[in-house]
């Protein structure tokens, strides 16, 4: 065995620029816990170098150009001809995790992306390799820290979205098209890669239904503060009924006590449920370029190391489409007689149940506040559509999921 271990960098902006500063300075611990020395074959912009050449002089292919072309091309490429790659590619995972997993069985290479999901969290890890052998229930949290800081400075500052997402933007918390944030398709991505690897089943971007912070109103965080409750964008995964997962993006009000409920500004989460080890919690920066560098560098001293994780796509699961929650329900109403009944009737004809109610105001400043029990999503959707239609709104019904549960 060659006491060097080559490695093809793709990409030289934050992550990769700062995966290869790092690299360079660790070169003598991944030596020490590997047994062989990294040494740099290139790095490819989209101005300089040529992958041919990188893949020809490569044992190891680290792709941080980010989309999938030409990413999905060259990793591909890689794996086939037996060169293991590391990746921090969310949507390329998310989006041809299959032929990704196929690509690396014929080339008998390792494919790793650790920093693709929550940064420099390694929770890619614990699902894959620490827990392979437990079945796990459900894996959810924060995975998108630029939402997390609005929505913590919306409540911490009382900023409107608008002024929240600007600081995120100076900061460089987000990008100038915040879309994929904000809108959900992000942490959509995220999750879908999680659900994969949690049940060992293929899970599509397509089968993750998302919604993003774009529309919470700072009437809802003041509601949210004075319960105490907080307001995050969670991405949920979990086994839901006999052979069925669901998959899904949305905002949430946590009651206080949940471990995900503190977890403020930039930072990411995520928590892990099963009989066998009831919950884990793990925290840390979902982001940046040093962050996401040290979680890629973990991966390329585990492939050099040789242990090879566990990426079995084999179990029958179906994508459920229908699954219970509890609702928050905000509505703009005249103040007129009547109108809590008639909200109170379309929610029964749906067995909608109403676990409290707050009316706030007078006049044209009326507002009805409700918390539903958990309910089929369906039912809560149909209930809302009929809501919509009474004609002393003033606005369209607001409506936010609640997680009741508490820990500890
Ligand atoms: N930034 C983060 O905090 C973070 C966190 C977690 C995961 N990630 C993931 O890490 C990956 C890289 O993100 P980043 O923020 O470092 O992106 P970035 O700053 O935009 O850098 C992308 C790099 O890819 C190069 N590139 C673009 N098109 C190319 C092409 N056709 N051929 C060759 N090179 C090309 C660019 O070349 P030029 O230098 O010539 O423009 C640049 O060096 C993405 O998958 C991202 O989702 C990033």
């Amino acid at each position: 065995m060659s006491d060097q271990v080559y490695v093809g960098i793709l990409g030289k902006g934050t992550v990769g620029a700062a995966f290869r500063e790092l690299l360079e300075d660790r070169a003598d611990m991944v030596e020490e816990v590997s047994g062989r020395r990294p040494k740099v074959t290139g790095v490819l912009s989209s101005k300089k170098g040529s992958f041919d050449e990188i893949l020809a002089a490569s044992d190891i292919v680290v792709e941080l150009i980010g989309g999938t072309d030409p990413a999905l091309d060259y990793v591909t490429r890689a794996l086939k001809e037996g060169r293991h790659v590391v990746t921090a590619n969310k949507q390329l995972l998310a989006q041809h995790g299959e032929e990704l997993v196929a690509a690396a069985r014929d080339g008998g290479a390792q494919l790793r992306f650790e920093a693709a999901v929550a940064g420099a969290i390694p929770v890619i890890r614990v699902v894959q390799e620490s827990l392979g052998a437990i079945p796990i229930d459900k894996v959810f949290g924060i995975v998108n820290g630029t939402t997390n800081y609005i929505l913590t400075e919306m409540t911490r500052a009382g900023l409107s979205y608008d002024e929240a997402l600007k600081q995120a933007q100076d900061l460089g918390y987000a990008e100038a098209d915040p879309s994929d944030d904000v809108g959900g398709a992000d942490a959509a991505a995220k999750m879908a890669i999680l659900a994969r690897l949690a049940f060992g089943a293929p899970v599509n971007l397509d089968d993750v239904p998302f919604e993003g912070i774009e529309r919470i109103k700072p009437d809802d965080i003041a509601y949210a503060k004075e319960l105490g409750l907080s307001l995050k964008l969670l991405g949920v995964a979990e086994r839901v009924g006999e052979g069925e997962i669901s998959v899904r993006v949305f905002p949430c009000f946590l009651y206080p006590g949940h471990p995900l409920a503190p977890i403020a500004g930039p930072f990411n989460a995520v928590m892990v449920e099963s009989s066998a080890i009831t919950e884990i919690t793990m925290s840390g920066p979902g982001a940046g370029g040093p962050e996401t560098a040290a979680a890629v560098l973990g991966d390329v001293v585990s492939v050099v190391g040789g242990g090879s994780p566990l990426f079995e796509e084999n179990a029958k699961l179906k994508v459920a489409r229908d699954v219970e929650m509890a609702f928050y329900l905000h509505l703009e109403v005249d103040d007129q007689p009547g109108v809590l009944a008639q909200v109170a009737e379309v929610l029964g004809d749906n067995e909608v149940s109403v676990r409290s109610v707050v009316q706030r105001g007078l006049g044209g400043e009326a507002q009805l506040i409700m918390v539903m029990h958990p309910v089929s999503e369906k039912r809560f959707a149909a209930a809302l559509k009929r809501i919509a239609k009474l004609k002393f709104l003033r606005s369209p019904p607001r409506s936010i999921r609640v997680i009741e549960e508490e820990f500890g």
